[in-house]
């Protein structure tokens, strides 16, 4: 979603806003622009479309020691380039990126803004306007972007030229991410470290409901009433090297193949040198002590809390519902006497789960966040975070975030069972270490699962994916990745289901992709593939050693039967991948998506 980057400093900033935007396109977008304040005032660039194009549209002559830049993903108004970011006020003094939703914005304009001729139909120039009108009645930028803040409504990270003052970038945020970066003679802004970490690796967390003046040797927080607040800034841990494709044609490609080294890393985060699980105690308490788990999140983190719900009922016998974080918050369910919550997120960013986290804390519930970004939102605003470990994950569609997050809750299911003292005949770092090795068999056979592709989604309207239980959880994230990045009208089905009504859709040389990883449901999945088949439908059952029939198309080797999402799924992603190439599709940044969604 949308992006923010921003330089104040003694180096000419072009490239390193340019940079700093092409490393933030993976979380989507459909236009961008930057701008740069010099002597001779401010420079303007936007295009609708890829930064490729800006880069071919910013005057390259421009000399420049401080700027902001955005990449936008429309919310307010369609994807053009009078919506791209950045906007300027009616004079043209004032010039700004936000992300996030202004809620009272057409309230704001209708007080305040009657008089004032809109260039865009964006919520984020009600802002710019607004600043405007305000610095008329106080004396200064400061005081009128303080004020201004305090009046908005909803979420925004910020970041606001003055062209009356080339010494200060001014930067605010509530509830979207803003971090600001401290460098030597430079300080730099972004929505995720990932655009400024060539850099710097120092940043400053900034707070909802914060304002900070940024210039080029100094970092001043402060809160809206305009008192100052000291943080010192930390290390990002990520790697600039991991935020690289290499020799990979794509990222989800490369993501995909990493899935072992993930499984590997998390088995070695999270024992000790005794082989033992190794878990903060606080969350083995929390786990304890509650009689019912809610898991909250979206899109594939969802279908790993599906999985999830299996491994924790199995193994730490606690019960558990699983909800879509943007449903639980207008429709919440009747809750337990002991709610503990778990919300899984990939980014730690997206809003809807965040609104339901910042209910959860309103009502006082136990909260843990499992995400691949300790610092992210959801990490610092829960009681408690588990990390995935899984380095970044910069194609839009996930993967390895995924079998990450499925690999945690197993060892956080067998980490309760442990402390509760359940009958165990499980140990997960060996079965996980299997897991590992079994995904690098299916990762080796690239080109068996290619040709499935062209054979059976190269042309193909629509496709079905089935399963039956736990196979079902696997069966609607394949599904998921199919329709993401190649466009094919797709769905995850119970097996069981399909003849309730969505039969009728089967016809000649329909895909219909079944899964069989479970023996108790082995023999009827199997039926519904007949069932399938006697209608016309192209079936390719994908099974588990040993549970294998002549016809299958594809042979999964064996692992134990709660762990077989981590390895089935594996072939669904690839099968997405290479059916998405057969289509020409844009797959690590596809159509309409963003990576982390930070609007509700
Ligand atoms: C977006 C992404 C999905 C992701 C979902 C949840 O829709 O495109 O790939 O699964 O957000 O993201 P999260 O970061 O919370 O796991």
């Amino acid at each position: 979603m949308c992006g923010i980057v921003g330089y104040i400093g003694q180096q000419d900033t072009k490239e390193l806003l340019l940079n700093g935007l092409e490393k933030l396109e993976y979380r989507g977008y459909d236009s961008a622009g930057i701008a740069m304040l010099n002597d001779s005032g401010l420079n303007l660039f936007k295009v609708k479309g890829r930064i490729a194009r800006l880069r071919e549209k910013v005057d390259m002559n421009v000399q420049a020691t401080m700027g902001i830049g955005h990449t936008r993903w429309a919310t307010h108004g369609v994807p053009s380039e009078d919506n791209a970011h950045p906007h300027q006020s009616a004079s043209g003094r004032f010039t700004i990126v936000h992300n996030g939703v202004i809620e009272n914005y057409q309230a704001l304009k209708n007080e305040y803004l009657q008089d004032v001729s809109f260039g865009s139909q964006t919520d984020t120039e009600v802002i710019v306007q607004l600043i405007e009108k305000l610095s008329e009645e106080y004396d200064t930028t400061e005081q009128a972007f303080r004020k201004a803040m305090d009046m908005l409504k909803g979420s925004y990270a910020i970041a606001l030229i003055d062209e009356k003052d080339n010494e200060t970038l001014y930067v605010a945020k509530n509830k979207s991410p803003l971090l600001v970066g401290i460098g030597d003679g430079f300080n730099v802004v972004a929505s995720d470290a990932m655009a400024t970490l060539k850099v710097t690796d120092q940043y400053v967390e900034i707070q909802d409901k914060e304002v900070v003046l940024v210039k080029r040797d100094q970092v001043e927080i402060q809160k809206l009433d305009g008192t100052t607040v000291e943080r010192e800034p930390y290390t990002a841990q990520i790697d600039v090297s991991d935020t690289e494709k290499g020799t990979y044609p794509h990222f989800m490609l490369k993501e995909i193949d990493e899935q072992p080294l993930v499984m590997r890393k998390i088995i070695k985060e999270y024992q000790n040198g005794d082989n033992e699980l190794k878990l903060d105690s606080a969350i083995r308490d929390a786990m304890k002590a509650c009689d019912r788990i809610y898991i909250i999140a979206a899109g594939t983190s969802y279908h790993a809390g599906l999985v999830g719900k299996q491994l924790i009922e199995n193994i730490a016998t606690i019960p558990v519902e699983v909800h879509v974080a943007s449903e639980f918050s207008y429709n919440m369910p009747l809750l337990s006497e002991k709610p503990l919550f778990i919300f899984i997120s990939q980014s730690g960013e997206t809003a809807d789960s965040r609104a339901v986290l910042v209910k959860v804390k309103e009502l006082g519930h136990p909260a843990l966040t499992i995400t691949n970004v300790p610092g992210s939102t959801l990490s610092r605003e829960a009681d408690y975070t588990l990390h995935l470990y899984a380095g970044p994950e910069i194609a839009v569609a996930s993967t390895k975030a995924y079998t990450a997050q499925i690999a945690v809750l197993a060892i956080l299911a067998v980490d309760t069972a442990q402390a509760k003292g359940n009958n165990l005949d499980f140990d997960p770092m060996q079965e996980l270490g299997i897991v590992a090795s079994a995904m690098e068999a299916l990762t080796d056979q690239k080109e068996a699962i290619e040709a499935l592709a062209r054979d059976y989604l190269s042309t193909t309207r629509n496709a079905f994916f089935i399963g039956r239980s736990t196979d079902y959880n696997v069966s609607m994230e394949g599904s998921l990745k199919l329709k993401e990045i190649s466009y094919i009208q797709a769905e995850g089905f119970a097996g069981g289901e399909l003849k309730h009504g969505t039969i009728a859709l089967i016809e000649d040389g329909t895909p219909v992709i079944a899964l069989s990883t479970q023996e108790n449901v082995n023999y009827s999945i199997r039926g519904n593939v007949q069932e399938v088949v006697a209608r016309g439908a192209n079936a390719m059952v994908i099974s588990m050693k040993g549970l294998e029939q002549d016809d299958d198309a594809f042979v999964l080797p064996q692992v134990h039967e709660l762990l077989t999402p981590l390895v089935s799924v594996v072939p669904l992603q690839l099968l997405a991948y290479y059916a998405a190439l057969h289509r020409d599709r844009d797959v690590d940044k596809p159509r309409n998506l963003a990576k982390s969604v930070t609007v509700e």
